[in-house]
């Protein structure tokens, strides 16, 4: 594949941060729009990665920014919002990618990326965020249609060295004694790799073979909640009683921790938790890490290589 001029929105996040590298290492031109550069300044800058800043909200703003790219990857998203209504997951899940579609439309992009989530669904999933995701892959379907070839991730949780889901669950088990209280203890996930995320949409660039798809991301391997977290104790080599709490329960736990700062769980991942978070391709709009031969790796494997280095690392 021909070096591209390539394009990334929300490449300052966890995703991003390991997508670069590899979109680099292909000999691709990257520009990087961050909202805020003093959060881009905290990352140490690559050779070759161009940062910009930018409110990707304002529509002459994200014109300017999408000018003269051959590819867009889009990788906001937010796991909460401020409110309570929905009109913030729909403001950065939908009406963004809708107006980054349009854009790219016009100015003759020649392939949009658009990361969204296992389980979107407009209309028909249960919390805002799986709702908001499954309008902006609509929106994305829509705007670009036939004209101007898009792929869409969706991936199930993406572990990672720097994750806030395997490592928030470490910080967590280590500062509760005794035991853990664990909502939704039997929904279930295919955690995936960032770096297989990554390899995943660095061979997607400009590749016909998934222009106008779905991907659906999963790990190899379904695990409950409640397997993730006894997992994540044991390669701590702590001693912590995991409580699975009742629906009831978990739903008091999700209101309680709304007030709490960066709202850590909230009664819209609560009711995310309602639906399983695995992958169903189907093999012809909607396929998996198979269309590129992949296969990704194993949590149980790559997880003992760097939870104990950052337990340490916090202290
Ligand atoms: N991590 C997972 O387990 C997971 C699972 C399924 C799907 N996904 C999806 O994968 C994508 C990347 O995830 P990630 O883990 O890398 O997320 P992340 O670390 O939270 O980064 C997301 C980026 O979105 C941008 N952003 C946040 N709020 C925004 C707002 N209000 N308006 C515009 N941009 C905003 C931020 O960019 P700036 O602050 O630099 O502007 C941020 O760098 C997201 O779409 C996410 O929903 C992630």
């Amino acid at each position: 594949m021909e070096a591209q001029r390539i394009c990334i929105l929300g490449g300052r996040g966890f995703v991003g941060r390991h997508l670069i590298p590899r979109l680099l290492r292909d000999g691709h031109d990257i520009r990087v729009v961050t909202r805020d550069m003093r959060g881009g300044a905290r990352l140490p800058l690559l050779p070759d990665e161009t940062v910009v800043q930018a409110n990707p909200h304002d529509l002459e703003e994200l014109a300017k920014v999408l000018e003269h790219a051959d590819v867009v990857i889009n990788l906001t998203g937010i796991l909460n919002e401020r409110g309570h209504n929905g009109r913030q997951f729909q403001q950065v899940h939908e009406e963004l990618p809708r107006q980054m579609a349009r854009i790219c439309r016009a100015q003759g992009v020649k392939h949009v990326l658009h990361m969204s989530a296992v389980g979107a669904q407009a209309g028909m999933a249960p919390s805002f965020y799986l709702r908001s995701k499954g309008a902006g892959n609509n929106a994305i379907m829509v705007e670009l249609g036939n004209v101007v070839p898009w792929t869409i991730f969706q991936p199930s949780v993406i572990f990672g060295p720097d994750d806030s889901f395997i490592n928030r669950f470490a910080v967590l088990l280590r500062r509760v004694p005794g035991f853990f209280p664990l909502a939704c203890p039997e929904s279930r996930y295919a955690p995936v790799y960032v770096e297989d995320v990554a390899e995943a949409i660095a061979r997607a660039v400009g590749n016909p073979r998934v222009f106008n798809k779905r991907l659906e991301l999963c790990g190899p391997d379904v695990y409950t909640l409640r397997q993730v977290v006894e997992f994540t104790r044991d390669q701590l080599g702590i001693q912590r009683r995991i409580v699975g709490l009742s629906d009831g329960l978990s739903r008091l736990q999700a209101s309680l921790m709304e007030f709490i700062p960066g709202k850590p769980f909230s009664r819209d991942n609560y009711q995310s938790t309602r639906i399983d978070s695995i992958c169903q391709p189907d093999g012809r709009n909607c396929l998996g890490f198979e269309v590129f031969d992949m296969q990704p790796q194993r949590m149980a494997a790559v997880v003992p290589t760097y939870l104990k280095a950052n337990a340490q690392d916090s202290g």
